[in-house]
């Protein structure tokens, strides 16, 4: 068996690294005395207004005072907390691609920088590469404090290029075809007005949105949109995936395969592919702060897709089933552990050992079973160990 987790550990530099991102944003916008007492409540109303009211969300949150400081303080150092816990099994094997040149990043909705500083944290070992960054939002404020927290975070920028762009996403944009595209925390935002149920609206917004991110990317390109893992994220994820797969993308992560998706959530009921991931090794500080706000973390959710131009012919060995760990271990009758996971047979409910062994992220290659039997209850793909 040929075994891959998609959240190894952090390593102790990441935790350091949040820890001084965390000491740069104080450093590079202290905390005026009229926001302090009031951050709390500020991080709890950003927070409703991200999840509950979106309805009424139109990105201005980044131009009220109080709530970018909320964001700055708290929504973005957790979102580089969880990009640190995926970035490096993504893309620590494969990156910086081959060839002498720079290479492009573009990261759409990219407010405060979020991506890039999550790159400088979590990937050391770029920092020396010639990576030159084209950040896009619409709103420019968030985009130059981004700019001036990262230069304080990684001490200038090195051998790091970074270009902001003030732009709404699907305005044209003539940039470098980059070898990453990414959109992170903002597919939210583009479908806030299509009603709940709507899957057409939401599915021609998937079209457009994939086309968008397809025309930034490089002949060997590849797309990562990571948003957080509750229900309607991930089935607008499931829908970029179609429309990827559709244009001859393949699909190197989360999915163990480029067959229907057995996780699109959507239907009430239906099972909608994220992971949870434990926060334990956030810097305490950061706790802290969002136990304040009443937000207490002690798990962060995602929902991801990470698309390649190029195909990955590894996945398609015919003797070997492929498989993907999606949920946390529960109890099963007969003391016996469950945990959810993907495979190319769909929805599969790995049993006892395999259960134990496996972790909520790992990929791994198993000999392809004689016999497909499925759970009564969830209709799921039995595989037993
Ligand atoms: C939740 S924030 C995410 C920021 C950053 N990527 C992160 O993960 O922390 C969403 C960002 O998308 C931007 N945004 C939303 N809709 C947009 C649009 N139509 N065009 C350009 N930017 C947009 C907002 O201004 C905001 O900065």
């Amino acid at each position: 068996m040929i075994e891959r987790s998609l959240f190894p550990p952090l390593t102790a530099g990441i935790r350091r690294g949040i820890e001084d991102l965390l000491l740069a944003i104080d450093k590079t916008f202290p905390l005026k005395r009229r926001f302090s007492a009031e951050l709390p409540k500020n991080i709890s109303r950003l927070s409703a207004l991200l999840t509950k009211e979106r309805s009424c969300l139109n990105g201005s949150y980044m131009s009220d005072p109080a709530l970018f400081n909320a964001y700055l303080r708290c929504f973005m150092p957790w979102n580089v907390f969880r990009l640190s816990r995926l970035l490096p099994s993504l893309l620590l094997e494969s990156w910086p691609p081959d060839g002498t040149g720079g290479v492009e990043i573009t990261d759409l909705g990219s407010g405060p920088l979020t991506l890039p500083a999550a790159l400088w944290i979590a990937l050391p070992e770029l920092r020396s590469a010639p990576l030159s960054f084209h950040c896009v939002d619409q709103n420019g404020g968030a985009l130059e404090a981004g700019k001036k927290l990262f230069f304080s975070l990684a001490g200038g920028n090195g051998a790091w290029r970074i270009k902001t762009y003030r732009a709404a996403l699907g305005e044209r944009l003539k940039l470098p075809p980059a070898a990453l595209v990414c959109a992170v925390n903002v597919c939210n935002e583009l479908f806030q007005k299509v009603p709940q149920g709507d899957t057409a609206s939401l599915a021609s917004a998937a079209k457009k949105f994939t086309r968008s991110l397809a025309g930034f990317a490089g002949d060997s390109g590849r797309i990562l949109v990571v948003e957080p893992g509750s229900p309607r994220p991930a089935q607008f994820l499931s829908l970029l995936r179609g429309e990827f797969i559709g244009r001859g993308f393949s699909i190197e992560a989360p999915c163990p395969s480029s067959r229907g998706c057995a996780m699109g959530g959507g239907r009430r009921g239906q099972k909608w592919c994220h992971f949870n991931v434990d926060a334990d090794d956030a810097p305490p500080a950061l706790h802290k702060l969002s136990t304040a706000a009443a937000l207490p973390k002690e798990k962060v959710t995602l929902s991801f897709l990470f698309a390649s131009k190029k195909a990955a012919p590894e996945k398609n060995a015919p003797e070997f089933l492929n498989v993907r760990v999606i949920s946390d271990a529960f109890p099963l009758s007969a003391g016996m552990t469950g945990r959810y996971a993907c495979s190319e047979n769909g929805l599969t409910l790995l049993r006892g050992g395999f259960a134990e062994k496996y972790r909520q992220g790992s990929f791994f290659k198993i000999e392809r079973p004689d016999k497909i039997t499925r759970d009564a209850k969830s209709g799921a793909f039995i595989l037993t160990l």
